[in-house]
């Protein structure tokens, strides 16, 4: 095919042929952002549409609040909520609030753009929680902490950079999912960016927060803790100082002075080399408490993050377990938070690896708002290389039953505020997008962008549903049989990415510092706290009691499903259980035996992958087809690379045979 349609989102695209005739659209609500999302993206769909801003006889959608629109509303909504319903051969989208009305205004339009008639769209739609938000790892040099598609698209040369009209299309892209909040830059705050809250940045940063605000989406910062020494204003950032208190509540009110409509912060204290109060004796209530009372009088918030652990453990020290570390903070401090404190706490206890169990943390907090966050750039998931669709991943993590409040405790019954309504809960995630032409490097990675504010809004979404509705709304023209065969590639992705990668939930086992590729003991005598343990006999870290006793973190029936190794699920087998390579798993196969027949497997995938793609040459446009094809290219020689030292390494260490005799490297 020769003609490109490459488009760079779901969203309709300038390229795409309208097969609508004509629409009169009678916009009852004032929001301006709605006639420009009419104008923008309903006008692609069809030939000509008009907009009126009363009601007459032609008005064919309408969209307004149900007061705009002496609409009744018979049902209980949220204010972000919407409906779309059809009378009398009128599409109404209604809703309590303006921002209800821009997500509703999006899904309709995503609708018709699946193919739906106008007349047959009928839904209602809450969302599942009020924070549905997205974090930057921006730096202000114009690098991406973890990032995989090219530079900053706020910042640059140490300085706010951006270009607006790009930034209003992003704005565009997450409101059309629903996301509602974001920070821009990297938790990890270093000195330039540590000036991000001083006047002159402010003043800079409030066209920004000022584009995001029109689509409904607060913006945030990553503060440093440490700030009044950093900015040289003072010689301590004890919480309890008395004069720490008032500079941060001047510098807060400076903020809002400035943004109004300004968020709060992100904080990463105590981790990984950055500050907190712990320097000062000090707890992490007493830290985020601090700031959450200067931002209270605004109504901002404190995104306090859980990853805090050792990160300069001792690899000869057997006590100490890096997956207990979340737990073991944050537990004990149950309700000592303020109201406007919200904990950030990642899916699972180690970090974002391609396999983890959920976090003991997520149920276990009673008293405490939070907030799950994973992982949308694939630090750990193949770097926007590989292809690796996360909804399958996420979909299970939400899924879980933590059993907190006897059977039927999901985590997407905890972050929807089901079981602990007194407690705020939601979602964050860090984002994956850079100034690439296609935002996400890989330009199916902009299916994790898309599913994860998809989830945030529904968490039971499926995965299917999901890869579904963004193939069919990137690629409209695509013909129907490449659609479903990228569907497959999406859904397959995952659990081809974890066979050739490390094995069982073990984790780890990448190159060090950029984690891309396999480095089978890179982490084994670090810091850090990421071990294997292999040996001559076995595999795997023993967190049962007779280990580390981190299974305990867990209810009690979790717990003992995970403890006992003849209930353990074999896919986190070496993330509880240390065994031996003859291990018999639940798939009947020995440990050693899995490990070799998965990344065999996991490679010929990969090559599986590729000649579907090759078979459909004919069917893509050339710039799409040439671009994934580069990607699956290089995905192979990196499942080849750890198909061949993983195998390998574990030949060499426990000297046992693949049963089907395959070429392993002695
Ligand atoms: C990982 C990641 C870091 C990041 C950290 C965090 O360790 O490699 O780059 O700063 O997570 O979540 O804070």
């Amino acid at each position: 095919m020769n003609a490109s349609t490459f488009t760079t989102c779901w969203l309709p695209n300038d390229k795409q042929v309208p097969t609508i005739s004509s629409l009169h659209i009678t916009l009852c609500s004032q929001a301006k952002v709605l006639e420009r999302v009419c104008l923008t993206y309903l006008n692609r769909l069809y030939n000509k549409i008009e907009i009126s801003r009363t009601m007459t006889s032609q008005s064919e959608i309408i969209i307004g609040t149900f007061n705009e629109t002496n609409q009744e509303c018979q049902i209980e909504m949220e204010l972000d909520g919407f409906i779309i319903r059809n009378e009398q051969r009128k599409t109404y989208v209604l809703s309590l609030s303006e921002q209800g009305l821009l997500y509703g205004t999006f899904h309709l339009i995503e609708q018709l753009q699946l193919g739906s008639k106008r007349e047959d769209i009928s839904v209602v739609q809450n969302p599942s929680t009020h924070i549905r938000m997205l974090n930057h790892w921006d730096n202000m040099d114009g690098t991406i902490e973890r990032g995989y598609a090219g530079r900053s698209i706020f910042f640059d040369q140490d300085e706010l950079s951006y270009d607006a009209k790009r930034i209003q299309q992003y704005a565009d892209l997450l409101a059309s999912v629903g996301i509602n909040k974001i920070s821009i830059n990297n938790v990890n705050v270093h000195r330039v960016e540590t000036k991000l809250i001083t006047e002159s940045k402010l003043r800079e940063l409030k066209e920004l927060a000022d584009i995001f605000s029109e689509n409904y989406i607060t913006l945030y910062l990553s503060i440093n803790y440490a700030s009044p020494i950093e900015l040289g204003e003072l010689q301590t950032a004890d919480p309890l100082d008395d004069e720490v208190k008032t500079w941060w509540k001047q510098q807060t009110k400076r903020i809002y002075q400035t943004i109004p409509g300004f968020g709060g912060f992100i904080v990463k204290a105590d981790s990984e080399h950055r500050p907190g109060p712990f320097t000062y004796g000090r707890t992490h209530a007493d830290g985020a408490n601090m700031l959450a009372k200067a931002l209270a009088p605004f109504g901002g918030n404190v995104f306090w993050r859980c990853f805090v652990y050792d990160c300069l453990q001792d690899w000869r020290d057997r006590t100490t377990d890096r997956a207990r570390a979340a737990f073991d903070h944050f537990q004990k401090l149950d309700g000592e938070f303020d109201d406007n404190v919200i904990l950030q706490i990642k899916n699972g206890p180690m970090d974002f690896q391609v396999r983890e169990p959920v976090s003991p943390l997520i149920g276990a907090l009673k008293a405490t708002n939070y907030v799950i966050e994973f992982q949308v750039t694939q630090e750990y998931t193949g770097q926007q290389i590989d292809l690796c669709y996360l909804m399958p991943q996420w979909s299970e993590v939400l899924a879980f039953d933590t059993q907190i409040k006897g059977e039927g405790t999901t985590v997407s019954d905890i972050l929807s505020g089901n079981v602990y309504p007194s407690i705020q809960t939601g979602i964050t995630a860090v984002v994956n997008v850079g100034n690439d032409s296609n935002w996400t490097g890989h330009e199916f990675a902009q299916a994790n962008l898309y599913g994860y504010g998809r989830l945030a809004w529904n968490p039971r979404l499926t995965a299917r549903t999901i890869a579904n509705d963004w193939v069919n709304s990137t690629y409209p023209s695509v013909n129907e049989e490449v659609k479903q065969m990228i569907e497959k590639m999406l859904m397959e992705s995952w659990v081809v990415y974890e066979n050739y990668t490390a094995p069982l939930g073990v984790g780890w086992m990448v190159k060090t510092g950029h984690h891309y590729g396999p480095d089978v003991n890179g982490y084994e005598y670090s810091p850090w706290g990421t071990y294997h343990f292999s040996d001559r006999d076995g595999i795997g870290v023993d967190r049962t009691k007779s280990g580390s006793n981190y299974v305990n973190q867990y209810t009690e029936p979790v717990a003992e499903v995970y403890e006992d190794m003849t209930t353990c699920p074999d896919e986190l087998l070496l993330f509880f259980h240390h065994v031996p390579y003859t291990h018999k798993l639940h798939s009947g196969k020995t440990v050693i035996q899995h490990i070799y027949d998965s990344h065999f497997e996991g490679v010929k995938q990969v090559e599986r992958l590729i000649l579907a793609w090759q078979q459909s040459k004919d069917e893509l446009p050339d710039d799409l087809y040439e671009h994934i094809s580069h990607k699956l290219n290089a995905q192979l020689e990196n499942a080849k690379e750890w198909r061949d030292k993983v195998n390998t390494y574990y030949y060499r260490v426990s000297g046992i045979h693949d049963q089907h005799d395959r070429k392993i490297y002695r």
